[in-house]
């Protein structure tokens, strides 16, 4: 991580499923902070020192033969500290080994939590407010120098207070939505009690990662590869405030975008951002290497390799680039240093990997410490359109793994009519900004039907619509049936070829989003 952040809050990550959402809720209120496992070393931090550090929950008991065990090192660190749920027990368990015990009941749910004493960690909050609980442990003989400031009908300990030092913890969620309280007991802690004062915003962001760039750039070039998304196009904007001209973007068009999306999104890319891009029509190549491939991870390696070496083609003085820029979030990177090892692959991603290699080019990597939204945010800051910010996600092998099977032409052909249907009237009906992602995906068997008195025999199109909140968990979108039958009478009467509509209603898990 880059070490310009003066003021930031370290989150030691016990495994819990809510960790990522204490990073948002805090830069929510503009802290920077960070995510790391709890075993990280504090040398890690080469003197960085942060200005609070939150204990997160975990899955684990601290009894367990494998329970993460807190760095009692970081209570060394003069300053703050707060304890989420198993934060908390790992605090307690630290400090006296038999503290914590199995609750008698397990507390899942909503609990109303009661104030017992003043502090600056509850300051302001509502008595009787809702709590969020999750836990199987809880603590039982609360060691010497915590005392208790409030507790729940189910927790005589739900949250405490070291007696001399600014240490706090909570046995609830303040991270999640169900705890009303939960941003104000955060914000007390992040700025009452540690000290923060909100200084980084989407301006100041933007401000920082320029400079940034302008120092390590030099004069040397950069060259970024534009997916029509809305990651590596703030990353190129970004960029090109940056550096100017002495970025180069490459759009390839690799036959399995969306209808129009080549030239409606090279225009925006050149008329309306300015972007110095060269467009580069691939199609054919990629659809020749794809030719007779029916199997979705071997269409995703040929779809990798083949941008790779159409990437390297037209880069033919490569010696000119010492940089990639590539649009890499948070999440990835957390993901890559998580604790709980990276999870199994289940569907490979391939984009750009393998090419800084190739190309012996460097990584260049300006969003890797954003979310999704805050990617947005900095994109609606650097002038780019909301229709672009606000689009869908859309994966790199794009419709390659929509076309089911075998891709030929003739099916992706059928496929973006019937897909640009389906999104025209979700557009026009005011539903696409509330489905997280809609796609169209062609089915690799036809069936019997009947359109005048002819019998036909024809290829089925699925639709699928889901809301969303990070890609990770899915439901399917609950669109109105008079909505689902008008796009279904439009796509059989509109697409030659096609007789048979179906909606996906599976959820992920234990489905995924993407068929293949
Ligand atoms: P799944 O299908 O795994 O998809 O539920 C989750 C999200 O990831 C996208 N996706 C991909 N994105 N390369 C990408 O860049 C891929 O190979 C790929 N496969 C799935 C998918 O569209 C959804 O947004």
């Amino acid at each position: 991580m880059d070490t310009h952040h003066e003021e930031w809050i370290l989150i030691l990550d016990f495994g819990s499923q809510y960790t990522q959402l204490i990073a948002r809720r805090i830069r929510e209120l503009n802290v920077y902070c960070e995510i790391h496992p709890y075993n990280t070393s504090p040398e890690t931090f080469s003197g960085r020192i942060p200005k609070g550090i939150v204990l997160s929950g975990g899955p684990k008991s601290v009894y367990d033969q494998d329970a993460p065990v807190l760095n009692l090192e970081y209570l060394g660190y003069p300053v703050p500290v707060l304890g989420v749920c198993y934060g908390l027990q790992s605090l307690a368990h630290a400090i006296s080994p038999d503290s914590v015990s199995k609750a008698e009941k397990r507390e899942f749910g909503r609990a109303k939590l009661i104030i017992d004493d003043n502090s600056d960690l509850l300051f302001g909050v509502r008595n009787e407010s809702i709590v969020w609980m999750s836990h199987g442990d809880h603590i039982n003989h609360l060691p010497e120098p915590y005392r208790i400031i409030a507790h729940t009908s189910n927790a005589p300990v739900a949250a405490v207070k070291h007696q001399e030092k600014p240490v706090y913890g909570v046995q609830f969620h303040p991270e999640v939505v169900h705890t009303e309280e939960g941003h104000r007991i955060l914000e007390n802690f992040v700025s009452r009690i540690s000290g923060c004062t909100g200084s980084w915003t989407t301006a100041s962001f933007i401000e920082t990662e320029i400079e940034l760039i302008r120092n390590k750039v030099g004069d040397d070039k950069v060259i970024c590869g534009l997916s029509g998304g809305v990651d590596s196009t703030v990353v190129a904007t970004l960029l090109h405030r940056a550096i100017g001209e002495k970025l180069l973007c490459i759009f390839v068009d690799n036959g399995l975008l969306r209808k129009n999306e080549y030239k409606d999104v090279l225009e925006t890319y050149q008329k309306h951002l300015k972007l110095p891009v060269r467009g580069i029509d691939a199609s054919e190549k990629f659809l020749k290497r794809l030719s007779g491939v029916s199997d979705p991870e071997k269409k995703r390696v040929i779809i990798g390799n083949t941008f790779i070496d159409v990437f390297d083609e037209v880069v033919s003085d490569q010696s000119e680039f010492k940089y990639l820029a590539q649009g890499t979030l948070y999440p990835d990177v957390i993901e890559s240093v998580s604790f709980k090892g990276p999870s199994a692959t289940i569907k490979s991603h391939h984009n750009v990997g393998g090419l800084p290699e190739k190309m012996n080019l460097q990584l260049i990597e300006p969003v890797r410490e954003l979310f999704k939204d805050e990617v947005r945010n900095v994109g609606r800051e650097l002038g780019i359109p909301e229709s672009f910010i606000s689009r869908h996600p859309f994966p790199g092998p794009g419709m390659g793994i929509r076309v089911l099977g075998e891709i030929t032409r003739e099916k992706l052909n059928l496929l973006k009519e019937a897909d640009a249907i389906f999104i025209d009237a979700l557009k026009r009906d005011g539903f696409y900004d509330s489905v997280w992602q809609a796609l169209a995906v062609l089915l690799p068997v036809k069936s019997v039907g009947v359109m005048g008195d002819e019998r036909t025999y024809e290829y089925t199109i699925a639709l699928r619509a889901v809301t969303s909140v990070d890609g990770m968990t899915a439901d399917w979108a609950h669109l109105p049936f008079s909505f689902l039958a008008d796009v279904s009478n439009r796509i059989i009467n509109e697409v030659r070829g096609v007789n048979r509509v179906v909606y996906d209603i599976s959820s992920k898990p234990p489905s995924t989003i993407e068929w293949e």
